[in-house]
């Protein structure tokens, strides 16, 4: 086990290079299963998240190689095995992905209930219930969802709640099935609609991915091909909150700023300079931050998933704010660790009040989930003293090559071997 040691207190400055998508590359990984043929992805991030999805396709007898850092040629020519064990699922929920181009392709697959996980307990109902209207049958054994079918059937779908992997494991699913697939109420996320133009890619036909409502043609195969990931947005925003609470100047590069707005637009509000262009995005600050409220929402709302690092820019902002958290039932367990590093921060229900200090304190901290850790690491950074973030294996689920990074742009970071478990 490792920990992160940070002494706070330097101005982040310099560009940082924005990695391939680890929310896009996971179902990409795993829409190669709905080919025979091989295919090859760019800029695939080195993190955890993606060598446990790499571990699963192994288990399903799938040829992979790593032909070169980033690289990754997936040949799925047969499907030896049709079980994501509870072992996979539990440490990435996002496992479940195979189950649509599992059931697109085999008619059979065996995947462990994800169960609650730290940032709530987040079923796959949806998941299931579209699968049921293709034509699958779905029985629960021993903690297992077990899906058959004989080849799926096209049918019209309403989602009762926006899910991001539920549309995808959907599109990949109605993408070999036969006849015409409508879905709606889509989560309408870019890495929904990366996913749909890498099948169009493919030889299939989706439409209208990044709209609510996305028509499938079901193919009868599809094609290998050749693509590089998009740039991730979570962590492009998350280094600029990182220049953000450090007071420093920061670029992002090779990113797709359309995919900020929401987060851009409140730091903006929040009284940071901002120039954006067409692949990066500068941030300085004037010294103060603006205590503005946000609310989480799907996209293109404000990501769940930089609500714990924009706590902890409010955790120094100028006055009041609440933070609702409206995607996630469970996903404030940075509170508490802020709080001890001298943030204070009320939660009541889904909203966190949090009341703006002059200063936190580096301390001992634990990670609780992904983003939580980028959380605590950006409060690190701006905190007196030192600051030790332990359990740092969820930060490696999702930021690659993060203390090069942040070093690159002056932090004072470095890893270290953990005795604290
Ligand atoms: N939900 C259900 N039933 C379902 C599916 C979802 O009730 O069948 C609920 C969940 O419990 C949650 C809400 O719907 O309250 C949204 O969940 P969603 O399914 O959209 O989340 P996800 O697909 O599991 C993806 C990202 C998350 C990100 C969320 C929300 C991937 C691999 N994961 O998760 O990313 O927070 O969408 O945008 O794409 C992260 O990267 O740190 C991360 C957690």
């Amino acid at each position: 086990m490792h920990k992160i040691v940070i002494r706070g207190g330097a101005a982040l400055s310099g560009s940082v290079e924005i990695s391939g998508s680890k929310n896009a590359a996971l179902p990409l990984i795993c829409a190669a299963l709905l080919s025979t043929d091989e295919m090859t992805f760019h800029k695939i991030p080195v993190l955890r998240d993606i060598r446990t999805i790499k571990q699963l396709l192994l288990q399903l007898g799938v040829q992979l190689d790593d032909f070169t850092q980033g690289s990754l040629r997936i040949k799925a020519r047969e499907i030896a095995d049709h079980t994501a064990p509870y072992e996979l699922v539990k440490t990435m929920r996002a496992s479940v992905l195979v189950l649509g181009p599992l059931m697109a392709r085999e008619g059979r697959a065996d995947v462990s209930l994800p169960g609650g996980c730290a940032i709530g307990a987040r079923p796959i109902d949806q998941h299931l219930k579209g699968l049921e209207a293709m034509g699958a049958t779905i029985d629960l054994c021993e903690g297992y969802v077990q899906a058959r079918s004989n080849r799926l059937k096209g049918t019209d779908f309403t989602f009762d709640l926006n899910t991001v992997t539920g549309t995808e494991n959907l599109i990949m699913a109605a993408s070999l099935a036969k006849g015409t697939t409508v879905l709606r109420n889509c989560a309408i996320e870019p890495e929904v609609a990366e996913l749909a133009h890498v099948i169009n890619r493919m030889g299939g036909s989706v439409h209208g991915a990044g709209t609510d409502t996305i028509v499938i043609e079901g193919r009868d195969r599809l094609n290998g091909i050749v693509h590089e990931v998009m740039p991730d947005r979570i962590e492009a925003g998350t280094y600029l909150l990182a220049g953000a609470i450090t007071r420093g100047d920061v670029t992002v590069s090779q990113c797709e700023p359309a995919h900020l707005s929401s987060l851009l637009e409140k730091l903006d509000d929040a009284g940071l300079i901002l120039d954006v262009e067409q692949r990066s995005i500068r941030i300085r600050s004037n010294g103060t931050v603006k205590s503005k409220d946000v609310d989480t929402d799907p996209y293109p709302g404000f990501a769940t998933d930089f609500q714990a690092q924009y706590m902890a820019l409010m955790a120094l902002g100028d006055t009041r704010c609440r933070i609702t958290e409206r995607v996630f039932e469970n996903r404030f367990m940075h509170v508490q660790e802020l709080s001890r590093m001298g943030a204070r921060i009320r939660v009541s229900g889904r909203t966190a009040t949090v009341e703006g200090v002059t200063k936190l304190s580096g301390a001992h901290v634990q990670a609780t989930d992904l983003r939580a850790s980028a959380c605590l690491i950006m409060a690190g950074l701006a905190a007196e003293g030192v600051t030790e973030v332990h359990r740092v294996y969820h930060l490696d689920r999702g930021y690659e090559f993060i203390e090069e990074k942040l070093s690159q742009i002056g932090a004072d970071i470095r890893r270290e071997k953990d005795d604290i478990v």
